[in-house]
């Protein structure tokens, strides 16, 4: 089994310079060995890929859904508004999750509603890096019990 593991704009300045009080100390790369560790303990595997680029995104998940079964996703500020990027989850036909670092519902009003949310299986917010673990953990089950 393997996963599709994707970050939006600006994920890469995690543990750097974006904001450490909302959106924790790891950077991109420390969050990726994580999920890596626990892809390895649970017997699959994963590609983890990043980029600030909406069309990026929409190419790795049209090269990628034939080869996943399913996707892990966290599109930054694309979240808020990216119909291309729901689009393109939709059209894969997995079951994806939604990842979101901070609780984006105690934050500003536009962080309140995802165009994504709807394309995807179930979303986790507010916990930080765990989130993207926690999601790898559900999709492995929901494959494994499919
Ligand atoms: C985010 C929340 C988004 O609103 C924001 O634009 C991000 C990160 C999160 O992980 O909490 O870039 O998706």
């Amino acid at each position: 089994l393997k996963f599709l593991i994707l970050s939006g704009p600006n994920l890469n300045m995690l543990g750097t310079t974006r904001e450490a009080a909302i959106y924790g100390t790891m950077t991109l790369a420390q969050i990726h060995d994580a999920i890596r560790q626990r892809a390895a303990a649970l017997g699959v595997s994963v590609e983890c890929f990043q980029s600030n680029h909406e069309g990026a995104l929409i190419d790795h998940i049209q090269q990628q859904r034939d080869s996943v079964a399913g996707i892990v996703i966290n599109p930054g500020a694309f979240t808020h508004y990216s119909y291309a990027i729901r689009d393109a989850v939709a059209d894969a036909k997995l079951p994806t999750i939604e990842v979101h670092l901070s609780n984006v519902y105690a934050r500003e009003e536009f962080r309140h509603h995802s165009v994504i949310a709807p394309v995807c299986r179930g979303q986790i917010a507010g916990l930080g890096w765990q989130g993207y673990i926690l999601a790898l953990e559900a999709l492995t089950t929901l494959a494994q019990n499919k």
